[in-house]
């Protein structure tokens, strides 16, 4: 095994969110998620699989618990699904729900884990998406009522919380590419979304700070490096956009309380932006006590004219492995990115709260699921993070993805990201190669 040289208080960790493992979508109270509608309706997902069961977590919890143990994780990042506590949105709590996450966290605060959780990681309550969801302004108070709910029920015990999961994704990939849930070609309606996500997540700060909690808050961007295929102008500039767009556009309002003004300037020559009211910054630009970054691959970008807003292109490059998502293996790219962060925007801890593969995993005739090609990812990316370090980079942990193969959105279950293998009929758990491998490198 490859040595490593991480901090004696370095957290390593695993991630899920609630809607790809929990299943029980209609069970003991819950309400329906933008999601289960998404996935019920025919031609969204791949082979038509839902999220009904997925890996059955939901009655299974402690039986993972037991793995997460056995893989010596000091932390354990899931997320909460919203309409199980609030099946209508707002209003009326379904004690049932409160509970499955009461006992989730007082299970794994007996196995020695930590848990760190996402209050949104896309499981929109569908009463909520019925007045409007995130473009209707009054989800970011139906937010904060659902968060302040949770600081008072799990404050005490749960020390690390992420408001959002990726708003890039929330936002433009369900709204405007209209690949995830709500399933909108709507680029004007996505960027409202993104703000009104965005001024969620400030206000939510702001409560955690109001109620004065032993603990820490911050967010979770997907953040690329971006590199231009030439260092033609054309080429330079279109990769400055798509940084704008797939970066900055987040990272600005956090950091700066700002959106770039590349971007800002296209978008309001096309759009009505007045749903920016004055204020509205100053209260996304909180004080986060960390930032969570999730870090799969680069973008390689060319100009191209025939687009009016995004000008440009990816390019898939040839020479390096790509994983069964079709993306680049670029560990190089994670390093890139901790240093500019660091450089332009925070000098707080940064946790990488999702880095990993999706590969074609088999079981063989032993029984066991050689994913060597994970490992290698896991090692090579890790390195960038240990390098990063060394660098000056205060990166404060590393949450691979996933804990287990789940429910991979559009994709259904095709796609495997698990270091637990797990057979969607039984439903049953094979620690894969990696997940050894990751035992034994935390220990
Ligand atoms: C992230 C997302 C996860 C997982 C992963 C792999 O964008 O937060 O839920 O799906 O990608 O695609």
């Amino acid at each position: 095994m490859t040595e490593y040289n991480f901090p004696d208080v370095f957290i390593f960790g695993a991630a899920t969110s609630s809607y790809q493992i929990e299943g029980a979508w209609d069970k003991d109270g819950k309400g329906e998620s933008i999601w289960d509608r998404f996935s019920h309706q025919e031609g969204n997902v791949l082979n038509g699989d839902t999220g009904d069961q997925a890996c059955d977590h939901y009655n299974r919890f402690k039986e993972d618990i037991a793995l997460m143990k056995e893989l010596n994780l000091d932390s354990y990042r899931f997320s909460i699904s919203w309409p199980r506590i609030f099946p209508e949105g707002h209003g009326k709590v379904n004690q049932a729900g409160l509970d499955f996450y009461k006992e989730l966290v007082d299970e794994l605060l007996k196995a020695g884990i930590e848990p760190a959780i996402t209050l949104y990681h896309w499981d929109l309550p569908q009463a909520i998406q019925e007045e409007g969801g995130w473009e209707n302004r009054k989800t970011t108070d139906y937010f904060v009522e659902y968060a302040e709910l949770l600081f008072y029920e799990l404050g005490d015990k749960v020390k690390s919380w992420i408001t959002h999961n990726e708003p890039w994704v929330a936002s433009f990939l369900g709204n405007y590419f209209g690949e995830h849930a709500p399933g909108k070609n709507d680029l004007s309606a996505a960027i409202q979304v993104a703000h009104n996500i965005m001024l969620s997540h400030g206000k939510v700060v702001k409560k955690y700070r109001e109620m004065d909690l032993d603990g820490e808050i911050g967010i979770t961007l997907d953040l690329h490096e971006i590199n231009p295929v030439s260092q033609s102008k054309s080429d330079i500039e279109a990769a400055e956009l798509e940084e704008e767009f797939s970066n900055r556009w987040f990272l600005d309002p956090i950091f700066k309380a700002k959106y770039p003004d590349k971007l800002m300037n296209k978008f309001k020559d096309n759009f009505n932006l007045e749903f920016i009211d004055e204020g509205d910054m100053e209260i996304i630009n909180q004080e986060i006590d960390f930032l969570g970054i999730n870090y799969y691959t680069r973008h390689v970008i060319e100009a191209d004219k025939s687009n009016n807003i995004f000008d440009y292109k990816h390019v898939k490059m040839i020479g390096n492995p790509h994983t069964e998502m079709g993306w680049e293996v670029y560990p190089d790219g994670l390093y890139n990115l901790l240093i500019n962060l660091k450089e332009e925007y925070t000098d707080k801890p940064i946790y990488i709260t999702e880095n990993g593969r999706a590969s074609d995993d088999k079981v063989d005739e032993y029984g066991r699921v050689n994913d060597k090609d994970r490992i290698d990812y896991y090692a090579s990316h890790l390195k960038a993070v240990e390098r990063a370090i060394k660098s000056g980079v205060p990166v404060a942990g590393y949450y691979a993805w996933s804990l287990m193969d789940n429910f991979e959105w559009a994709w259904g279950y095709t796609r495997r990201f698990g270091l637990i293998y797990v057979d969607f009929e039984t439903k049953k758990r094979i620690l894969k190669d990696s997940a050894k491998w990751y035992r034994q490198l935390i220990k």
